[in-house]
């Protein structure tokens, strides 16, 4: 076995070198250098030579192995382009708690039910926790084989014997190769033992799936130094304080990254939501000040989400941002008052978007414009109305990207009139076109101005 030898990795950007340094020299930051034992050459794996790939004429190659395997759940298999590709590897990244394993156990478990022998490692869990949560979700099934293991060598050789049709390991942060002196989750240890499973899943043709926990500003070290070394890279995304969950693909190899899984997680696992704008809007009340509704886009796909705002008197001038960023509003409220008069200074502006939904892109600053104006002026806009638009630091509307899914949404939950920035496309006749060229128009057209 070769020596295991001493590198420096940049806890940020996941760069090697060879001496430590204040600074790393591959992505500018300071003191992201950590002495890590790394061993030396390839990764040693249990695969015998017979199976290693050898090489061949690339017209030659059997395109029909990139072939996705659907999962047979369409939300996921929109996200993957078809479902997992064989010999493919995946990173599942998302904070605690998110519902990762939750996920993966309810592929695995779909996959079994299709007659598809799966293979379920749990590093973190015991067997027992693992069997009460596939039977909570309701995907028991004897083609599911899990075993309790954090030994990238056993694993490794599991896989290499077994050779099922799908493999997770959850997580990779736990799992370790004692091999290395480093501890679990170390940079080293997530790289070797990532490169480690993913030699045997590769040459078995076996797709697998590392779950990586993701701290909430993404610095967690082990899934980032991953991501350059698997295929597709998943991202599970949601408020904990609501059921909605997203599941997008942030790289991907084999297919585009602007597809979005949307679930809700409930009593017995997660459910597929394929009408998410229906469940954002279901509560909503008519005729309340500060409501608004725009229509945002998330990869491809729009949805119809409600932004509310309230103005309250106080002397502190607090601002509070929920699904809406806290940054973004303080320049919209700069630009309301500046631009369009709407004067806030000694009043709390709270401004959210509803149901746990992420509204922070440009599109919806429209709508949150309107949405404090009606607050502060009290008059609620009608219940039809919708409004999206990005806005510049002069008050001025420009137009938002995906014009044309904007406007289909809002066609389809019957809205009867959009707040567009004034050189919009075209918008169809059915639907009553509001065209604005500032934000001060757009607050005279609606009547909430004049605060
Ligand atoms: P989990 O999948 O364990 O998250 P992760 O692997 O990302 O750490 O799920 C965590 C939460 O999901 C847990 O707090 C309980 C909740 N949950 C449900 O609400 N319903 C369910 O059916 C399951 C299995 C979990
Ligand atoms: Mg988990």
């Amino acid at each position: 076995m070769a020596k295991p030898r001493s590198v420096f990795v940049c806890l940020d950007c996941g760069q090697g070198s060879p001496q430590w340094g204040g600074r790393c020299n591959a992505c500018g930051e300071w003191n992201t250098l950590v002495e890590e034992v790394e061993s030396a050459g390839a990764p040693t794996t249990t695969i015998a030579a017979s199976t290693r790939p050898r090489p061949q004429s690339i017209s030659a190659v059997d395109s029909a192995r990139f072939v996705a395997v659907p999962t047979g759940l369409p939300e996921i298999d929109r996200v993957l382009g078809g479902g997992f590709v064989a010999g493919s590897v995946s990173l599942l990244g998302g904070e605690p708690g998110i519902g990762k394993s939750t996920l993966l156990l309810q592929i695995a478990g779909a996959y079994a039910a299709r007659g598809q022998r799966v293979l379920y490692v749990s590093a973190e869990e015991s067997l027992h926790q693992l069997q009460a949560r596939a039977a909570r979700t309701k995907v028991l099934h004897d083609n599911m084989w899990a075993v309790a293991e954090g030994d990238a060598s056993v694993i490794a050789q599991y896989i290499d014997e077994m050779s099922p049709a799908f493999v997770v390991v959850d997580s990779i942060q736990a799992v370790a190769d004692p091999q290395l002196s480093s501890t679990a989750g170390s940079v080293a240890q997530v790289r070797h033992c990532a490169h480690r499973l993913s030699a045997v899943a590769k040459a078995r043709d076996v797709p697998l799936v590392l779950v990586g926990h993701v701290t909430k500003d993404g610095t967690l070290a082990g899934p980032r130094v991953l991501e350059h070394l698997v295929d597709t890279v998943l991202s599970f995304e949601g408020d904990r304080h609501h059921a909605l969950r997203v599941l997008r693909a942030v790289k991907h190899r084999f297919g585009g990254t602007n597809e979005l899984g949307v679930f809700e997680m409930q009593q017995h696992g997660l459910i597929p939501v394929p009408d998410p704008s229906r469940l954002f809007l279901a509560d909503r009340a008519a005729d309340i000040a500060g409501s608004v509704l725009v229509p945002i886009v998330d990869g491809h796909r729009p949805f119809l989400v409600e932004v509310q705002a309230l103005v309250a008197q106080s002397n502190s001038g607090r601002r509070s941002a929920q699904g809406v960023d806290a940054g973004r509003l303080g320049f919209l409220l700069a630009v309301l008052r500046e631009r369009a008069g709407v004067q806030l200074a000694e009043r709390d502006v709270y401004a959210l978007a509803v149901g746990g939904v992420d509204a922070s892109e440009p599109g919806a600053d429209l709508a949150i414009c309107l949405a404090v104006a009606s607050a502060a002026s009290g008059v609620a806009l009608p219940g039809t109305l919708a409004a999206y638009g990005e806005v510049g630091l002069g008050g001025e509307l420009r137009r938002a990207s995906h014009h044309e899914q904007r406007v289909g949404e809002c066609l389809r939950l019957g809205i009867e009139g959009i707040v567009v920035p004034k050189h919009a496309p075209a918008l169809p006749r059915s639907i009553k076109s509001i065209r604005v060229a500032t934000v001060r128009e757009a607050l005279e057209r609606v009547g909430v101005s004049g605060i």
